[in-house]
């Protein structure tokens, strides 16, 4: 086995020992579709992969939990983090697989931290696992009909057609835009 298999080897197994079936079922499913979308937009599939099945971990934890951990990456804790701590188990869960399998990887590690909001200034494998976050087939909420359009764009038009529908879901829940959602929004809508 090479090193690349060790990782992803390791990485299965720390969210088959951490999660729930139906959240591993969602997991693997996001690590494959990030896979796909690697290959077809030359990123680094091994990357696409890890980020994909461990972007999740946290997510089971308590609140408590997630903010000690989100908290040892040594960025400050924003202020509509804190208000809404959920938001916060992207960057735990990097933490996680960061301490118990000693993997580093900054790019990987960056794109399960991005997954949940979406940031400014992606790179490809945090556009990716973004993307196959929502759109893997286990979603229920959204329609073959989304998910067949949407995965036919370019990586950035996947995106923006991804994060807007997460948009119109939060504030349908009358909830507030993360920053860094509307900082990605942004940029892709400016640029395009
Ligand atoms: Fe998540
Ligand atoms: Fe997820």
């Amino acid at each position: 086995m090479d090193d690349r298999n060790v990782w992803r080897s390791r990485a299965a197994a720390l969210v088959e020992a951490s999660l729930s079936r139906p959240r591993l079922n969602h997991s693997r499913e996001v690590a494959r579709l990030a896979s796909e979308l690697c290959d077809r937009f030359h990123a680094d599939e091994e990357k696409g992969y890890i980020a994909g099945i461990a972007h999740d971990l946290a997510r089971e934890l308590d609140i408590s939990e997630m903010l000690l951990l989100a908290e040892t990456d040594g960025l400050p804790l924003r202020d509509w983090e804190k208000a809404n701590p959920l938001l916060l188990h992207g960057r735990a869960a990097a933490a996680i697989l960061m301490k118990h399998t000693g993997f580093k990887d900054a790019e990987t590690l960056q794109a399960i931290r991005d997954h949940v909001t979406g940031r400014g200034a992606m790179g490809p494998i945090s556009k990716i696992v973004f993307a196959a976050d929502f759109l893997e087939p286990k979603r229920d909420f959204v329609s073959p009909e989304f998910r067949r359009r949407t995965l036919g764009l370019s990586l950035d038009e996947m995106v923006l057609a991804v994060l807007e529908r997460k948009i119109h879901f939060v504030r349908a829940a009358a909830k507030e835009v993360a920053v860094d959602a509307q900082a990605l929004r942004e940029e892709l809508t400016t640029h395009a």
